[in-house]
């Protein structure tokens, strides 16, 4: 069950220092290996069992806390009754789409199989997290982070943290994601959350009429005048989460493989797939415990109470019980001024080394021509051929049989075009497989421009992009005049506020087939996606590592697929926690206790 993410971590995962001479080895490069079961989980977060994804039996997953450069090898065995892919959110996979765990690069592993991952977390620093990238699964679980430390030759912009803590945070149904599938399919939206989870659990009971008896909520347990390395991820389906601890500020100093220029804030707007670190310290007298807030932005919310995530930091010291009101969230209701404000207050430190020990900064991106723009519109959902779908230019994705970078190596023809459009399509919308060609060195501008009512926000697998505007209106080519092309950050995913437009700029020096899409699980899931592929029109192998030796076949290519005979290692979950079951409640909270004793 879900405990104190790193320490159970460190019991799950076994590391092996070795290199293996075998597949795309880095000589001198650590080796990490982790065997996952990813199985169902009976547990009852906000008082309803219902079954979630569990990674070798922990929901939340376990954190992978490796260090720049390692060779990270997961067997994951899918004990679900569907197919499954993980994918790693941030993680660049340079030369290696073939690990990306998308359907446009991988097949997915059958119920009952396993199928290894490797790959290499090169030149990169910094929180991520991964998940189940196929039909809503994250909406039901299987998330767990990615922690990726500096190596020790190369300083970090802050004094080494007495601790390092994860949480995830998201909005969560206590419908599971098959039924919330049917929601979608059927043509309706899945209204409102039925609430918030921290690390898998429900909230503490600040208010008796809000929060049932029996919710098991988490408990972070800290030491006064220590500070601590807070990474939070939001991992939810699609709301937008107001982040805070009663009265402590959150010095932001990471996001997703950046380094920022470190800054107090009292709350911070976090959306859907995006990941911060914060060093939290422990100043306050203890007079009791705090809490630790996550609550749903930009609706309402006297209707979406419910919908709000509530643990404790608990004070080694603390005289009592948090009690009151929770800490208030902005003042501002449906105005995104301040939200957007709030994120272009973000900046990178490019003067701070991270992976490498040259500055951040000394990729001078403000200077670079760019070379191809993009305009990508998505507008609410619409009908195509009597279903609802969403789009991105007028073309909802839709997946081909075949993954387009195995269609690729194969010369397959017709898996997919090569077409799409550079600007919003004029016409009727339509379903497409229709794939961005980007051209390797190049550097690609590409402006979201959200025409929906609610926040979506935008991730590239592959690589770090540079975020250097958002505004509110249309955007022209006059908005350039407003990019940021000094200090804005590099990170995987960004916001774009809705009747807004952000813009992103990337470097295109990863060969492979990399997917873009929103993170809003609901949108996704309904087409709001599409593929980049960048070729290395030299041909070499150096750009980009070959087919790994344990591919797996699907669609055109089902005629090369190994068979594996379908083995479970764990059966349909029998271990159930119900809400009210206070003692197992209990016992499951107390190694949280211990952690910093
Ligand atoms: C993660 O690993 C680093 C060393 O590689 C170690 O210093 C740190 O304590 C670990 N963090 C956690 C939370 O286990
Ligand atoms: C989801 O819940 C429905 C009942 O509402 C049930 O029939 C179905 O088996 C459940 N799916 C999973 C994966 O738990
Ligand atoms: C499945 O797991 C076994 C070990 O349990 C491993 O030897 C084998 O290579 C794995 N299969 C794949 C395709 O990764
Ligand atoms: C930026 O990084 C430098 C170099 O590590 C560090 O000394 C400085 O404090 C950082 N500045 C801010 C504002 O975060
Ligand atoms: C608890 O929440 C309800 C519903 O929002 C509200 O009416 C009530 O005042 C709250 N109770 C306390 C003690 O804050
Ligand atoms: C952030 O707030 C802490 C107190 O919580 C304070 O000690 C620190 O100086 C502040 N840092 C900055 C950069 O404002
Ligand atoms: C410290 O705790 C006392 C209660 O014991 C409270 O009255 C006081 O305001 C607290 N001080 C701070 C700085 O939080
Ligand atoms: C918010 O919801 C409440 C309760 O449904 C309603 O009374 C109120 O008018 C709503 N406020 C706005 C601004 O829509
Ligand atoms: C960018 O383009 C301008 C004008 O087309 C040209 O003068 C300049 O040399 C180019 N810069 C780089 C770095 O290629
Ligand atoms: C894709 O872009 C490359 C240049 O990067 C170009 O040579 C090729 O013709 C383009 N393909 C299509 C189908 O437009
Ligand atoms: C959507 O686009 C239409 C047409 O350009 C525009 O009139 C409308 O204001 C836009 N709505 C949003 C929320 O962006
Ligand atoms: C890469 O290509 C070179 C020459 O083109 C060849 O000698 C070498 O074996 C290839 N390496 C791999 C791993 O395919």
């Amino acid at each position: 069950m879900a405990g104190f993410r790193p320490v159970l971590a460190a019991t799950v995962v076994a590391l092996f220092w070795v290199c293996v001479l075998v597949g795309p080895c880095w000589a001198g490069d650590p080796f990490a290996y982790f065997d996952w079961d990813v199985s169902y989980l009976t547990v009852a977060p906000l008082g309803v069992k219902q079954q979630v994804i569990a990674i070798n039996g922990e929901f939340p997953g376990p954190v992978m806390n490796v260090t720049t450069n390692w060779n990270l090898v997961v067997n994951v065995q899918n004990d679900l009754d569907e197919p499954l892919l993980i994918t790693w959110d941030g993680i660049q996979h340079r030369k290696n789409s073939w690990q990306d765990g998308v359907l446009g690069t991988n097949c997915p592993i059958p119920s009952g199989w396993n199928w290894t991952y490797q790959f290499q977390v090169k030149d990169q620093i910094g929180s991520f997290f991964y998940f189940p990238s196929l039909n809503l699964q994250r909406a039901a679980g299987g998330y767990g982070g990615i922690t990726v430390n500096n190596r020790e030759v190369i300083a970090v912009p802050f004094g080494k943290p007495d601790g390092d803590i994860t949480l995830f945070i998201g909005d969560w149904f206590n419908k599971n994601h098959t039924d919330l599938r049917k929601v979608l399919d059927n043509g309706k939206n899945l209204g409102m959350p039925d609430g918030v989870l921290i690390n898998g659990k429900g909230p503490y009971r600040y208010n008796r009429t809000l929060v049932a008896d029996g919710i098991n909520y988490e408990t972070v347990n800290v030491h006064p005048g220590k500070t601590y390395r807070i990474r939070v991820h939001n991992v939810g389906i699609f709301t937008s989460l107001n982040f805070r601890i009663q009265n402590h500020n959150l010095l932001l100093v990471e996001t997703e493989g950046s380094y920022t220029v470190q800054q107090n804030y009292t709350n911070l707007d976090i959306h859907v797939g995006q990941s911060y670190s914060f060093l939290v310290m422990m100043d306050q007298n203890a007079s009791t415990d705090y809490y630790i807030v996550a609550s749903a932005r930009f609706v309402n919310e006297t209707r979406w109470k419910r919908v709000t995530g509530v643990a404790i930091l608990h004070y080694s010291n603390s005289r009592g019980k948090a009690s009151g009101p929770l800490p208030d969230p902005p003042n501002d209701f449906y105005d995104k001024t301040f939200s957007m404000n709030q994120a272009r207050s973000i900046t990178w430190n490019v003067s701070a080394g991270a992976a490498r020990p040259n500055p951040q900064g000394s990729f001078k991106y403000g200077s670079i021509n760019v070379t191809q723009v993009y305009v990508l519109k998505n507008k609410p959902p619409v009908i195509i051929n009597g279903k609802q779908r969403t789009t991105l230019n007028g073309i909802s994705y839709f997946p081909p049989q075949t993954p387009i970078r195995l269609a690729d190596q194969y010369n397959l023809e017709g898996v997919y075009t090569l077409d799409f459009p550079t600007r919003p399509h004029q016409g009727p919308p339509k379903l497409g497989t229709s794939v961005i060609n980007g051209t390797y060195r190049g550097f690609m501008e590409i402006i979201f421009q959200n025409n929906d009512t609610t926040v979506q926000t935008y991730h590239l697998d592959g690589y770090a992009f540079f975020v250097v505007g958002m505004d509110f209106g249309e955007w022209t080519e006059n908005s350039r005049g407003t990019y940021n092309k000094w200090d804005g950050v590099a990170r995987s995913t960004t916001q774009v506020f809705p009747g807004a437009w952000t813009a992103i700029l990337v470097s295109l020096d990863n060969v492979g087939v990399w997917n873009l899409r929103t993170e809003n699980l609901d949108t996704w899931y309904l087409g709001q996606e599409v593929y980049i592929k960048v070729v290395n029109p030299e041909n070499t192998n150096k750009t980009e590592l070959p087919l790994p030796d344990n591919a797996l076949y699907c669609g055109r290519l089902k005629k090369y697929l190994r068979e594996q005979t379908p083995h479970y290692k764990t059966k349909s979950s029998s271990s159930v926690i119900s809400a009210n079951d206070k003692l197992l409640g209990f016992m499951l909270l107390l190694p949280l206790s211990v952690i910093f004793l």
